[in-house]
């Protein structure tokens, strides 16, 4: 949440800034704000709403030219979204500026301090604080680094802070606690930012700062300490996608181009992860084959989208391993006082690696002795950096809030790991393991099958535009992708959508169906466990008989279903435990119609954020 971005060089700052807000928009859109040092003074501006009501402000009150600053857009935690409540945030001198990701914990008692001492606090934040503490440090150390990390070891919450003072024009600095920043190293300058998306265009090298941790960002050097002032050791790391990888590409938005690239994103996926005869090689998983061997329990935690795909997960890893399997909303967990031993496999999925709420489970079931695999999508981030190992997902940059190709992946993803360990503890021979594989190779091309016969869908969803409430229904790994169509309706057509397992239907559910009310069903194949398919095929012919309009998601060939769909959509035959990858395309598809039909902002949905880095 909030996207930060700081810069110092040759280049026009405020020209650099806005362009990485622009690609970092997506983490937070109530307001924005920059802050450039030109001639050892400091120019701020900022605005509510999106960044481009900034951009007209800067145009109808320019700031001097500078080549070093900062800049926030900002997703409202603590004071509503008001220029006042922008960042960055002041110093009463205007000398400091400051902005902020996260919540200071403790920012009540700090401003009390504050006003005791004579400060004016203006705005309803608790990053405001951090600009007066950061002046008096600044005053007192004389050093920019020094002061921040004086000012860090009084914070209590999480945070990224970047900062610039007038008084060193040459200089920004940040600190980490809890929550990203990434440093860009350039050629003569250099960059921060929450995401690489923000720098990709100017440099492909990028330094992970660790917990804790301070930067100083000068042109020609970065320096990074602990919050106590020691030395710090940094993992430098290439970005191995380029700038247009973060770009529209001819697409209207970034989801519909995101949800085109999922046939490649999940070829990715499996790419270099299996040899000539078929085994996995996961060399990413670094827990020791004779660890994986004694796990009698998997626990999956994830929020959102990611833990739909371990819902689904826990079905492959059971079925193919008989290990118990638990999927658990990442936000629950730790307060549950889960069960977990240094025989627990936990398994964090996220896109971002950066959803505090996985970080804080991963972190409680490590402290436990559990060990930790990351299924992840961004490379340098908190979650695999704290995890015992990582498989990546490659589904490259997801920049539309709504996730699509990272739900892909992180399932091509959650049956690589249930077959690997499969595969490890002898519960799957290798030509079985090496079948499946097959299958999911496939996979891609089904995928590619679906998004070309989308247009009945789209024109089905605007159809539905006036439509308050619609309702999805799954049976087995149908009602994980039930629940995940539900969510892309809510996040995007601002639509009652609820997902609900087929069977529980006739226990209350079913008292909301209405006439004309449209139901979305997710048909499992008629091929393998035919009594999973015969039994929605009579849940379909319940829910019609009382009126619903019912679309029907369905299996190529599949007959029995054709007298009772209002609306048939066909998806490509696959094996039951695999259909989530084909079934779920159509309902992104729908959602995202739905929400255009309806004027809503496709990428950047009300209230939401793309990272989600505060509990
Ligand atoms: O980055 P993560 O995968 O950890 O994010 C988890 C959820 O916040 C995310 O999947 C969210 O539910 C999506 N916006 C849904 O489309």
């Amino acid at each position: 949440m909030c996207g930060i971005v700081g810069y110092v060089g040759a280049q026009s700052a405020l020209d650099v800034v806005i362009a990485g807000l622009k690609r970092l928009e997506y983490r937070g859109y109530d307001s924005a704000g920059v802050a450039v040092v030109a001639d050892g003074e400091l120019a701020s501006t900022k605005k509510a709403g999106k960044l481009v009501n900034l951009e007209k402000q800067l145009v109808s009150h320019p700031l001097p030219p500078g080549s070093t600053g900062l800049g926030h857009t900002r997703w409202a935690t603590h004071g509503g979204p008001t220029d006042a409540n922008a960042h960055p945030h002041l110093d009463n001198t205007g000398r400091v500026a400051v902005v902020h990701n996260g919540i200071i914990e403790n920012f009540a008692v700090l401003r009390a301090e504050l006003a005791d001492r004579g400060h004016r606090l203006d705005s309803e934040t608790d990053t405001e604080v951090t600009a007066h503490l950061l002046a008096e440090e600044y005053a007192a150390a004389g050093d920019l680094a020094e002061a921040m990390r004086r000012v860090c070891r009084r914070l209590e919450g999480a945070f990224t802070l970047v900062a610039v003072h007038a008084d060193v024009p040459d200089v920004v600095v940040g600190a980490r606690r809890n929550s990203p920043l990434v440093v860009g190293v350039g050629e003569g300058e250099n960059f921060l930012a929450s995401d690489v998306a923000a720098f990709i265009a100017h440099t492909r090298s990028a330094i992970e700062l660790g917990q804790d941790q301070v930067v100083e960002l000068r042109r020609d050097g970065v320096t990074v300490t602990g919050f106590d002032g020691s030395p710090a050791e940094v993992r430098a790391y290439h970005v191995d996608w380029d700038a247009s990888a973060a770009e529209k590409g001819g697409y209207d938005y970034f989801m519909l181009k995101e949800i085109a690239e999922q046939p490649k994103a999940v070829a990715d996926t499996l790419l270099g992860r299996i040899d000539a005869s078929g085994s996995l090689t996961l060399d990413e998983v670094r827990i020791p084959a004779s660890v994986l061997r004694e796990v009698d329990k998997v626990v999956i935690v994830a929020c959102g989208t990611a833990y739909h795909a371990g819902l689904i997960a826990k079905l492959a890893i059971e079925h193919w391993t008989r290990i118990p399997c638990e999927t658990e909303l990442a936000s629950e967990f730790r307060y549950r006082d889960p069960i977990l031993d240094q025989r627990t496999l936990v398994v964090a999925i996220s896109q971002s690696g950066e959803t505090m709420d996985t970080l804080m489970a991963l972190r409680h079931a490590r402290e436990q002795g559990a060990k930790v695999l990351a299924i992840c999508n961004t490379n340098g981030s908190t979650i695999p950096r704290e995890s015992d190992a990582v498989l990546y997902t490659h589904a490259g940059p997801e920049v539309a809030v709504a996730s699509t190709k990272a739900f892909l992946t992180q399932l091509v993803a959650c049956y690589l790991v249930a077959l690997y360990l499969g595969q490890v503890r002898g519960t799957k021979w290798g030509d079985e393991v090496g079948a499946v594989v097959r299958e999911l190779s496939d996979i891609a091309g089904a995928v590619d099958a679906v998004l070309e016969t989308m247009e009945p869908v789209r024109a089905l969803a605007r159809s539905l535009a006036d439509k308050n409430t619609v309702l999805f229904l799954g049976r087995h790994v149908g009602y994980p992708v039930a629940l995940e169509g539900a969510l892309k309706l809510k996040e995007l057509a601002y639509m009652h959508a609820e997902g609900f397992a087929a069977g529980e239907l006739k226990h209350g559910p079913i008292a909301l169906i209405e006439k004309d009310l449209p139901v979305v069903v997710v048909v499992p194949s008629p091929r393998g466990r035919s009594v999973l398919h015969d039994k929605i095929v009579s849940n379909i012919q319940e829910i019609r008989a009382r009126g619903a309009r019912t679309i029907v998601i369905a299996e190529e060939g599949d007959q029995a279903v054709v007298p009772y769909a209002d609306h048939l959509v066909r998806i490509p035959a696959t094996p039951t435990l695999l259909q989530p990858l084909v079934a779920t395309v159509p309902l992104q598809v729908f959602a995202c119609e739905l929400a255009t039909a309806r004027g809503n902002e496709v990428d950047q949905p009300r209230n939401l954020a793309k990272s989600v880095t505060v509990e």
